[in-house]
């Protein structure tokens, strides 16, 4: 099953991938994520790709295509995979076409999980995300055991950079204006599924599950 997760910043699009990769045994693939793992690391791609989330940019095409591509290619994707974070920008999704298409291959969902900007805001100031393995909480709707530290691994909780309010809105705003249009462009391939993301995050997951499984 090959899946895009698609949802404005803080929608909930890690949270579900991370639960579907679980219960389906395939890899999460989150274009956030390896960027922040090489920013972490002081890769080349880190440094450069920094400069644009800092400010709540895209970093640019040219920089992510291939890496994902890449990285879809593996041994792990042959059954296939969730993608979180990519495409988005309708240039993205054309390069993914591109690359199945000469695979043999097709994405079978975009499940795209809608909420509201007002939702948003509050999301984002209350996530806080394991340094080390990438978790995800929320202080009030999925707090960890213990504050500040990471069920998962132990390593220390920290509020995202690019979590910052006014960062936020940036983000916001580029959603609206480059990830948006993909709701259309899958519409038009007839893969597209909308969830309403503002419910619990368990709710939120069976409404996917049946989308998947119908
Ligand atoms: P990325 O890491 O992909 O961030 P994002 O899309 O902005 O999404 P988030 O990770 O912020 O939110 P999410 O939807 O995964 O929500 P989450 O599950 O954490 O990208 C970061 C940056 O990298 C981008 O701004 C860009 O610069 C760059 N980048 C990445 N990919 C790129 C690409 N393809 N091209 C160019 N640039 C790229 O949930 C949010 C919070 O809400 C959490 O605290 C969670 O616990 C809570 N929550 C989740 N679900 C619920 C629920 N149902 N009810 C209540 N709370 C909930």
């Amino acid at each position: 099953m090959k899946i895009i997760m698609l949802g404005a910043p803080g929608a909930g699009k890690g949270t579900q991938a991370k639960m579907l990769a679980d219960k389906y045994h395939i890899p999460h693939i989150s274009t956030g994520d390896i960027f922040r793992a090489n920013i972490k690391n002081g890769t080349e791609l880190g440094n450069k790709a920094k400069v644009f989330m800092d400010k709540g940019m895209l970093v640019p095409d040219e920089l992510t295509c291939d890496l994902v591509v890449d990285r879809i290619k593996q041994e792990d994707c042959k059954d296939g995979y969730i993608l979180d974070g990519f495409p988005r920008t309708i240039p993205q999704a054309e390069c993914l076409d591109q690359a199945l298409e000469t695979l043999g291959d097709k994405i079978d969902y975009a499940v795209d999980v809608e909420v509201p900007d007002e939702n948003i805001v509050r999301r984002m100031s209350g996530r806080r995300a394991c340094a080390s393995c990438g978790a995800t909480y929320h202080i009030v709707y999925n707090a960890p055991e213990k504050e500040g530290v990471c069920d998962r691994c132990g390593a220390e909780l920290i509020l995202r950079d690019d979590d910052k309010p006014e960062t936020v809105q940036k983000r916001l705003t580029v959603y609206h204006e480059q990830t948006q249009p993909l709701i259309d462009y899958y519409k038009n391939k007839g893969v597209l599924a909308q969830v309403d993301g503002t419910k619990d995050m368990q709710e939120v997951f069976q409404s996917i599950v049946n989308v998947l499984e119908k």
